[in-house]
This record gives C-alpha cells, structure tokens and sequence, in this order.
C-alpha cells in the first residue's frame, strides 16, 4: 500500500461519540482532519455518514494514521481513559517524530498526565492534556477547551483549538492553561464545580416541590424565570426543560418516574480529594459528590425509611410555617445563588492552592473566560467571576470582590431563613446549609479551633501559639498544669 499524503492538520483517535463529534467539528470548521480508530468499522461508519461534511482522511493503522498528518503532526486521543490512552499513546509515539504533539482530550486524572507528559517529553514528543467540556453537544458544535502542556505545542494547536471552540463575544472559549498537568486539573475543578451547581439547583427543586408542594410542571415556569436574572445559565436552562417534561409512558412528570439515585464518573470526587489533600475547603463541591453517593446507597435508604427513624416535630409545608410561596421561592432563588457562589469562590481557590503547588500560573480571569461558553457550566454569572479577577487579580476570594460582597448582603438573610425552613420542614439541604456554615466560618472573629489546638495540647502535648505573644507553648497538663514555650 502507498503512503498516504500528509495533509492533515490534525488527526482524531478514537471514534466514539465524544472523537467522532470532535472530528466532525475539525472537518465543519476547514481543517483537513485524519481519523483512526481501533475497530475500522467507526471509520468507516464516520466517513460514509459524515464525510460530506469536510475533509477526512481516513486510516485503518496507526502508521497510516500518522502519515497522513503535516509536521509538526497533532493527533488528539479520544479513547477510554486509564490502560487505553496509555496504549495508544505508545502506539503514537513509536510512530511519531520528533516535536510531534500528543494530545490527550480525555478525562485524565491531572497526576496521570503529569507523568505522561514526562514520559512523553523524554521521547522527543510533546504531550498536551487537554480538558474538553461541553458533552456531546459541545464536541460537535462547539465545546469549552482546557489544554495543558508545552507552550511551544500551544503556538502550533492554538489556531486549531480555536477554530473548533465555543465562542462569546467574538473570544474563543479556549486558551493555553499552563504547562503539564494543567489542562485536566482546571478541568477536574470545573467538573466539581458542576457537580455542586446542579445539587444546588437540586435542592431548590426539592423545597419548592416537597416544601412549597408545586409541582413539577410549576417549577419548570419558575427555573425558566430564574434564567432571565442572575442564574442565567445553561444548567439552569435544561432543568426547566428536565422538569416540564412528562414521561412518554405514563403521562407523569418525569422526575417522579426517574430513579432518585444519582451516578457519576469521578471527576467530582477527584476534585474532593484534591482539596482534602490540597487542605482547600471545597466544602459544596465535596457535598454534592456525598450527596450522589448518598442518594445511590439505595439499600441503605430503604432500610432508613422501613427503620422509622425519629423525624422530631416537622411542619407539613410551608404555609404551616406561615411562609408565603411568592416570599419563598425569591427566597429560594437567592440561597441557590448565595450556595453557588460558594461553591464557585472554592473552586477558584482549589485551582489557585493547586496552581501554587505546581508553579503553574493559572490565570482564573483565563478560565472565567473560557467557561462562558461551551461548557456545561457556561452562565452569565462568569463574565462577573472574570471582572472580579479582573479588578483584583490577587482576590483573597471570590466573595471578597465588592460586586459579590454586595450581592451576598441581599443574599444573606434569604439564605439563613431558607436553611431554617428546610431544617423546620425536614428536607434535606446539605450544599445550602454547608455552605453557610463555611460563610460563617470565614467571617468568625473566633473558631472553636483554639479549643481543637488545647484538646490537641491536652491527649498529645501538641502545642499551641498564643493570641498575645510569638512561640510555642505547651501546658504540663498531667503534672502541675505550668505553661511552658517549647521554641525557647
Ligand atoms: P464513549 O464513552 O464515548 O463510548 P469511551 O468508552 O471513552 O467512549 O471510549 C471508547 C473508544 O475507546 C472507542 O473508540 C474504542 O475503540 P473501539 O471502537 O475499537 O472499541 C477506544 N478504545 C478502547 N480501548 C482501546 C485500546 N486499548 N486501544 C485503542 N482504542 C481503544
């Protein structure tokens, strides 16, 4: 067989939904795209339902794959993460050269990609993670892009990348993140932040439907009011449609015949762990992923339920709280954006202790940018995240910015009341009242940590520092109870 010519501008491996859309998008948007994927059949598939769409060249080896790309060649994996990405990124660089670039589109733990940029950059090749938001949908129309990597690769993807993103306001929704393992981290964190998005909205739904008893077709009306404010916003959006949707086979609102148990694929929970082990208080983010897991212990539950476990004196609804609806659901509004904004601020914070950790320099004006559009979080809320950033770059935290401080004082009082009634009426709201509790603790002139420190002096002989003086002090607790400084 003869050598395919290099014309590709870039190549896509893997043809599922997620590289096939992406190739589609490449191919809609003027460049020469090259598909590969292991089974020939999605090839083949692609180009004969899709090749009317752009140029694809497709290839049934990785060699040929490879041969059809121009140098500096630029091949995006989008295979199952974990053993697949690292086989095929071995595949790659066997047949690639020198200054080639590896792109990785999946959703890669960021430490993996730490190491196989190192892997990688040892051969010669470049590695890029990239994060890609925007689902299905937005690989083919338009996604939100995080890469990673080299900043030499970025010169030459660049154009590429922003020839396929999302664009607002005439910017796309793509930028160089910072070197290695970047790229995925930011797109780990806007993950988490989804996951601690949709639960706020979820627990705003459950007090209008269980607390207000509107149904599910009412609330819908309200969500799509809610769009035309501060929460305008893509999730917002498809809730409204989610809950207007009635069920094809039995005529009832869908949600009441969807399974109350919530899955997920990780990246939450990787985001959790991290700013556990980052000591970043992602106190929403980290809810909202217990709040899936509790939501699937589905065994547990039941035998919760069945177990009658003490509900203390409840009130039925909210008119028995002598609560007016209208008075309740702009009360529920607020607490909704009060507990995302929380969640917002601790996501930022978790990409700036990590961007310290790693001497990235991670812009968060880069990232308020790039998520505007595309991505599953894109809202309006976050061209004012990029003008706080962009008054302050060095904002101690996103709350501290004088718009939302300003937001957060007609915020504040709605949001208490809310937690009260959902506490009065039994319902569960683990992110609006978590997120309070951390509000409250960043704004405590004193926190019960002076007594933790003293408990830890106490069983430990741990130390403490003082409010008055420098050094390190421990008390003889078991002996005559004498302060000693231990730096002395
Ligand atoms: P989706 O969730 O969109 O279905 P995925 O499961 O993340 O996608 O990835 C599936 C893709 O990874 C497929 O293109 C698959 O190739 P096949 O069609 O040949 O199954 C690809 N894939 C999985 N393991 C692979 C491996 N070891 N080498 C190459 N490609 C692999």
């Amino acid at each position: 067989m003869t050598q395919p010519h290099a014309t590709a501008s870039i190549g896509v491996v893997g043809l599922a939904v997620m590289g096939s859309n992406l190739a589609r998008n490449f191919a809609r948007n003027g460049n020469t795209v090259a598909v590969y994927n292991r089974s020939p059949e999605k090839t083949r598939a692609l180009v004969a339902e899709h090749g009317n769409e752009g140029d694809f060249v497709p290839a049934e080896s990785i060699e040929d794959f490879v041969a059809s790309l121009e140098r500096p060649r630029k091949a995006i994996i989008m295979v199952q993460a974990g053993a697949a990405t690292d086989a095929v990124i071995e595949q790659l660089c066997e047949a690639m050269d020198e200054g080639d670039i590896i792109i990785d589109g999946g959703n890669a733990l960021y430490t993996d990609t730490i190491r196989r940029e190192k892997e990688v950059a040892a051969r010669g090749r470049h590695f890029v993670g990239a994060g890609i938001s925007g689902g299905e949908e937005g690989a083919l129309n338009g996604p939100s892009i995080m890469p990673g990597g080299p900043v030499e690769s970025w010169e030459t993807l660049g154009p590429i990348l922003e020839s396929i993103a999302a664009v607002v306001d005439g910017t796309p929704c793509v930028t160089h993140i910072g070197p290695d393992g970047a790229g995925h981290f930011v797109k780990m964190v806007h993950n988490g932040i989804e996951y601690a998005d949709m639960q706020v909205i979820g627990e705003a739904y459950q007090l209008l439907r269980y607390g207000a008893g509107m149904e599910p077709a009412e609330i819908a009306e309200v969500f799509r009011e809610w769009n035309s404010g501060d929460l305008d916003s893509y999730l917002i959006e498809i809730t409204a449609e989610v809950l207007a949707q009635v069920d094809p086979a039995t005529g009832s609102p869908l949600v009441d015949v969807i399974v109350d148990a919530a899955g997920q694929k990780g990246t939450g929970r990787w985001t959790a762990i991290n700013g556990l082990e980052l000591g970043v208080p992602v106190t929403g983010i980290a809810e909202s992923v217990f709040a899936r897991a509790l939501s699937s212990a589905t065994q547990q539950r039941a035998a919760a339920r069945e177990g009658n476990l003490p509900a203390g004196t409840l009130a039925a609804d909210i008119a028995a709280l002598g609560i007016d609806r209208a008075v309740f659901i702009e009360d529920v509004r607020r607490a909704l954006y009060a507990a995302k904004l929380i969640a917002y601020s601790q996501g930022f914070d978790e990409i700036k202790a990590g961007s310290e950790e790693h001497n990235w320099n991670v812009d968060p004006r880069d990232l308020a940018t790039i998520w505007r559009g595309g991505c599953i979080i894109r809202a309006k809320f976050l061209d004012r995240i990029r003008e706080a950033y962009d008054t302050n770059p060095e904002l101690p935290a996103l709350i501290l910015d004088p718009y939302f401080k300003s937001e957060l004082s007609q915020l504040i009082d709605p949001w208490r009341r809310v937690i009260v009634a959902a506490t009065q009426l039994g319902l569960p709201v683990p992110v609006f009242a978590s997120s309070l509790s951390y509000y409250d603790s960043l704004r405590a002139e004193r926190l019960p940590a002076a007594l933790v420190q003293g408990q830890r002096d106490f069983f430990g002989a741990h130390t403490f520092k003082r409010t008055d003086r420098p050094g390190t002090f421990h008390i003889e607790w078991s002996t005559d109870r004498s302060l000693t400084q231990t730096d002395a």
